[in-house]
């Protein structure tokens, strides 16, 4: 851990710490990446996955693509099963000014493996290598890739995979520690990170698992890796970007003295800035779960938001919540979200 950089350069992509927020659908969208840029810390952002075959009758206005100068560098996660719909989708990328792209090789979720995507196509091995000298050949923007640790634990298979990733042309490998199958409630193997890492030579994010400072020192001296992915702890707590900066990385970084309540407030009013007005709600009820672990009660909170027909509803509600109810301490819920 005495050797990490606060800065990596990846192509000519500079990710200033690395830190970066995860792709997550419904979750890492443009309101949510500028509510993590307001508050400082991470140095990437990722989109949620797009299917690549869809991406050229997207429309540009739609809430998967719309983005703001200030989410950058934002690379752009695609799922894709076969080389054909490469160019098509990489266009569209490059139109919309991606500042990398990144291939989901991990997704266990049914609907992308029935697509032969995600962990699907990580079984493939050829099919994976023939996708990635594909994606190679046509983009000079960085490439990188998000795996899983395998469809078993096998460190073998682990490391050959990696290896032939970075082989291709794979310019970072984020890691979640974690096999296909395995929920989130499997303790992340931050350990088993590091057979990736002492077998590559490029950089390496690690994921899985962290909601604090303590979380992601552990799980970076455990893998080696040279920084971190944050999910659902980033969302949960947006300023612990900001913390892990300063505390890790060494980034001279202000810590914003904002409440929970503003934080909720500031997300809201980018939700409105930036989504058409039907797709704000959905959005806000995906996120506000997650936001409510802050607080004791917050099931509450989650559960109402839930059921509301409209957003200013949903405003009504949080504000009477916010109104009746402190945040806990953040060291509270650490072990039990993982
Ligand atoms: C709601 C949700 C949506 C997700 N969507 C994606 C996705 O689009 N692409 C992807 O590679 N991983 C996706 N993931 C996995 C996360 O990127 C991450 O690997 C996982 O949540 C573990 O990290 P965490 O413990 O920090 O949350 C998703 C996870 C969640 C909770």
């Amino acid at each position: 851990m005495s050797s990490l950089k606060n800065v990596l350069t990846v192509r000519d992509v500079v990710l200033s710490p690395p830190v970066a927020l995860a792709p997550m659908v419904g979750l890492s969208h443009s309101a949510m990446r500028s509510l993590i840029v307001r508050l400082g810390g991470a140095g990437l952002f990722f989109t949620e996955m797009l299917a690549a075959k869809h991406l050229p009758h997207e429309n540009p206005l739609s809430p998967y693509i719309v983005r703001s100068s200030e989410e950058s560098p934002l690379f752009y996660q695609i799922f894709i099963n076969e080389t054909e719909c490469v160019p098509a989708a990489l266009e569209v990328l490059h139109k919309l000014g991606a500042d990398g792209v990144d291939i989901n090789l991990g997704c266990p979720a049914p609907q992308v493996r029935r697509r032969g995507a995600g962990s699907f196509l990580a079984e493939d091995r050829n099919r994976v290598c023939d996708i990635v000298r594909e994606l190679r050949a046509k983009t000079s923007l960085p490439l990188t890739a998000k795996i899983r640790l395998g469809r078993k634990l096998d460190r073998e298979n682990l490391q050959d995979f990696s290896k032939m990733l970075e082989d291709e042309g794979v310019d970072l490998l984020s890691v979640h520690a974690r096999i296909h199958g395995e929920k989130f409630c499997r303790r992340p193997r931050w350990q088993w990170v590091s057979y990736v890492t002492e077998h590559v030579r490029i950089p390496v994010l690690v994921n899985g698992g962290i909601f604090s400072v303590t979380d992601a020192r552990k799980a970076l001296e455990l893998s080696g890796a040279d920084g971190v992915m944050l999910g659902r702890g980033g969302v949960t707590q947006p300023l612990l970007f900001a913390r892990i900066a300063r505390e890790i990385f060494g980034c001279p970084l202000p810590i914003p003295s904002v409440s929970h309540a503003e934080i909720y407030w500031q997300f809201y009013d980018l939700l409105v800035a930036r989504f058409a007005p039907e797709r704000r709600l959905g959005r806000l009820k995906q996120y506000t779960p997650y936001f409510a672990a802050n607080y004791a009660f917050g099931h509450s909170l989650a559960t109402k938001v839930q059921k509301s027909k409209t957003i200013e509803e949903a405003r009504d509600i949080a504000e009477e919540f916010f109104a009746r109810n402190v945040p806990r301490d953040c060291a509270d819920f650490s072990e039990e979200q993982r």
